[in-house]
């Protein structure tokens, strides 16, 4: 039986990305490419993984560190390639860490996330089988462009991968591609790798020369094309989401959440919904909890936000916020952070909430700014009212009572504390704590003048 360690090639510049972020960093519905890969081999439960770094490493370990379970960390070698001279090149750098014990080596390139678990676990066991010096996974793809291309004999054994930029006119009409996923043999691997030479168009010590070094090769063909579509450009990320993207949205269905025009709709790993909850058009659903008989969108975003049942939250913004059961938001709400509704909280249109409380049963329908505020139960926030939380350098914190009652187009000027059961009359703005059961009022006197003689003249009246 073959001890099998893992290489992951992570070392690469990624320049077709033509990003300053590293390409392993990018995300596919919100996780990394690179977490994508090693959630993956995590679960292969293989002894060693030696992670090859290069370019920009620092902020790839750095993400690999946050992101490991603690028991798995010891696992984990990293690998320095100090120059990008190619694949084969970073291959050979893992050679002094490799253990005595190993006698196979997985490869995987870590611009290939979606491979399954499941298909190498196959790929494994042909390999232990067949016990060949390379295995190469395979893929047979319609449009072959910019991958290596398996190249065989006349009777039809594999002989050599070769490049797309350095492939006859013949050979790059071949359709089986090379995935980037290999298993060597230790100690040939090294043998071969020796033999390797940069001699091609790009002048890089390719690992896919090993192959015509091994006197014993074979291939294994992975049957979904998918799984082995590598990213080299924003265009193939994007590709690779859709797909991810489509999944999610398959098995929220599978489980009982509505999805109308699933298209159009953005959700991430990070997010759960429950059953019987429907998702409409153009809503993006980012590291969020959604519990059942909900109804989001159509396009509302919520971002790192909880969301209680029964709750619609329609054509809004919610973000890193928490709202309870029963509640109305939108359309056209904007919960900015640090936001908790309780139940049964009704918020309109235009209504704009920053890092507040609203107790059970509270409307805030129409038109309002509510910052820094504690909102009781059953008050009514009348159309357009105001919190003043700001006074040009600090921020103040306004609190309003259960049941109390905020007239239209009040404003509060915080720090400020309205008890239970005020009346603030409507256009007021006040500036003083008003006591319970008050019948706040700030309003100039209103002067009602006869000026029938001249009105009639502006406007032609008889
Ligand atoms: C590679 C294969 C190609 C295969 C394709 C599948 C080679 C020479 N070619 O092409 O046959 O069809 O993958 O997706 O390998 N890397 C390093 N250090 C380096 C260079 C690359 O670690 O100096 C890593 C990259 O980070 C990447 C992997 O090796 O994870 C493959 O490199 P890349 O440049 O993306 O090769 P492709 O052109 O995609
Ligand atoms: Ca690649």
């Amino acid at each position: 039986m073959n001890k099998i360690g893992c290489i992951i090639l992570a070392a690469g510049e990624g320049t077709r990305m033509k990003s300053e972020i590293p390409k392993m960093l990018f995300t596919i519905c919100g996780k990394t490419i690179i977490e994508h890969i090693l959630d993956t081999v995590l679960r292969l439960n293989l002894d060693k993984i030696y992670f090859v770094v290069g370019h920009k490493k620092e902020q790839i370990i750095e993400k690999i560190k946050t992101c490991l379970p603690k028991t798995q960390q010891s696992k984990i070698i990293f690998v320095t390639q100090h120059k990008q001279l190619g694949s084969g090149d970073a291959v050979l750098q893992v050679k002094k860490f490799v253990d005595k014990k190993i006698n196979s080596l997985l490869v995987l390139s870590g611009d290939v996330p979606l491979i399954t678990k499941n298909t190498l676990l196959k790929f494994i066991a042909h390999h232990n089988k067949t016990n060949t010096e390379s295995c190469v996974l395979t893929v047979e793809i319609k449009n072959p462009f910019s991958y290596g291309r398996i190249v065989r004999d006349s009777l039809g054994r594999f002989s050599a991968i070769v490049e797309e930029k350095d492939a006859t006119e013949n050979q790059r009409n071949i359709k089986e591609v090379n995935s980037g996923i290999y298993i060597f043999k230790l100690p040939s691997l090294w043998e071969s790798l020796k033999k390797v030479k940069p001699e091609n168009q790009k002048k890089e010590y390719y690992l896919t020369d090993v192959i015509k070094y091994c006197e014993t090769k074979t291939t294994f063909l992975c049957e979904n094309e998918i799984e082995v579509k590598g990213i080299n450009t924003r265009a193939d990320l994007s590709e690779v989401e859709d797909i991810v993207r489509e999944k999610l949205l398959n098995n929220l269905m599978l489980n009982g959440v509505s999805v109308y025009m699933p298209k159009t709709v953005y959700i991430d790993y990070f997010t759960r919904i429950s059953k019987e909850t429907i998702v409409y058009p153009g809503s993006i659903l980012t590291k969020s909890v959604i519990k059942e008989n909900c109804v989001i969108g159509p396009y509302s975003v919520i971002e790192n936000s909880s969301v209680g049942s029964n709750t619609k939250i329609i054509f809004s913004f919610v973000s890193n916020s928490k709202i309870g059961k029963n509640c109305n938001i939108g359309p056209y709400g904007r919960i900015r952070p640090g936001v908790n509704l309780f139940n049964d909280v009704s918020v309109g249109n235009f209504v704009e909430l920053k890092n507040s409380i609203v107790k059970n049963k509270s409307k805030i329908n129409h038109l309002s700014y509510i910052g820094d505020t504690e909102i009781g139960r059953e008050v009514n926030i009348g159309a357009g009212v105001i919190t003043c939380n700001y006074d040009g350098r600090q921020k103040h914190r306004t609190f309003i009572g259960d049941k109390s009652f905020i007239g239209s187009n009040a404003n509060l000027v915080a720090p400020i504390k309205i008890g239970n059961n005020v009346v603030v009359a409507a256009g007021s703005t006040l500036s003083k704590d008003v006591k319970p059961f008050t019948l706040a009022i700030e309003r100039s006197v209103e002067i009602h003048k006869n000026k029938s003689s001249t009105i009639k003249n502006m406007y032609g009246i008889r």
